[in-house]
């Protein structure tokens, strides 16, 4: 497990450990089993979520990081509803939906969205946080079989089938939860740049961790002319559009590092940045990506 972030979902729901476990790629995800979780009684999902996180950090065991994730469905016919109340609407699947189904009887306006609002704690009581969302409407009867809950009533925009259609592939790219999850590793990747930044440009590990990469993989090669080979900031050209490559290095630990390039453009409102986690041997691991398409 040498690299690896250990975490404990705080939920009772293993559909949600599973998809965490895909979601968040150089974590093992677990979920925590204990008997009786506190009420969810938060006034937003964050609150929901945090609530979770705290529960899990007062019970678990010290080394690991815990994760709360509160999300729901949105209807808009609805008033929003059944929102924070998602869990509690109805027992989850059939009677759920078929709950939903009714109330939407003869309803043409059905726009909904899911929500997902991830906390993450470390063992040192820091917390990072990730949101989600994704649009859609309801299906007039449910359709597929992958996924859970709602997925088999709701369609996504810009698709034709439900998420149970499209299935848990799609859902691991696509759905409110996989956003809520890369925006987490993206504030995480954040957060300890700004620990690493500490060590100036001139830490020699850094330095060597970044030019390694730039010239070890195809993918890291293709962006190595725009950016800069040390942590900091450079003006570039996107596109015959004036913009702004910085590179940084986070997450130096004897074998694992997180490698983040951001082009921002139109004065800094639109930003692309690639997440890249690589091994000590300059390989990459996997590779996210955030942010406005690069013009
Ligand atoms: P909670 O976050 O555990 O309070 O509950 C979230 C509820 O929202 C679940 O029980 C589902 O009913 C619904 N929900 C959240 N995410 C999804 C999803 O990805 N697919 C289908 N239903 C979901």
């Amino acid at each position: 497990m040498d690299g690896v972030r250990r975490a404990l979902l705080c939920s009772r729901n293993a559909h949600k450990a599973r998809e965490l476990q895909r979601l968040l790629p150089g974590w093992s995800v677990e979920p925590l089993v204990v008997d009786d979780y506190p009420p969810e009684t938060g006034a937003s999902y964050y609150e929901n979520a945090r609530a979770k996180a705290e529960f899990g950090r007062a019970v678990a065991p010290a080394d690991r990081w815990t994760i709360g994730e509160d999300s729901g469905l949105e209807v808009a016919a609805l008033g929003g509803r059944p929102g924070l109340q998602s869990a509690r609407y109805a027992p989850e699947g059939a009677p759920a939906i078929a709950r939903l189904l009714g109330e939407l009887d003869g309803v043409a306006e059905r726009d909904a969205r899911y929500v997902s609002e991830l906390v993450a704690i470390s063992p040192d009581g820091a917390e990072v946080r990730g949101t989600g969302s994704l649009e859609g409407r309801i299906a007039g009867e449910p359709r597929g079989s992958e996924g859970f809950g709602y997925d088999p009533v709701f369609v996504p925009a810009g698709e034709e089938r439900t998420v149970a259609e499209l299935g848990d592939e799609w859902k691991s790219r696509n759905s409110h939860r996989a956003r809520a999850a890369r925006a987490l590793l993206a504030a995480l990747a954040g957060s300890l740049a700004l620990v690493v930044a500490g060590c100036g440009n001139s830490d020699p590990t850094v330095q060597r961790v970044l030019s390694r990469f730039f010239t070890h993989s195809a993918r890291a090669r293709a962006l190595a002319a725009r950016f800069p080979h040390k942590p900091g900031a450079i003006p570039c050209v996107l596109h015959s559009l004036q913009a702004t490559c910085s590179a940084d290095v986070s997450l130096v630990k004897p074998d694992r590092a997180v490698i983040t390039l951001t082009e921002a453009w139109d004065h800094g409102a639109q930003a692309h940045t690639w997440f890249f986690f690589i091994r000590q041997d300059g390989t990459v691991e996997s590779v996210v990506e955030e942010g406005a398409a690069s013009p």
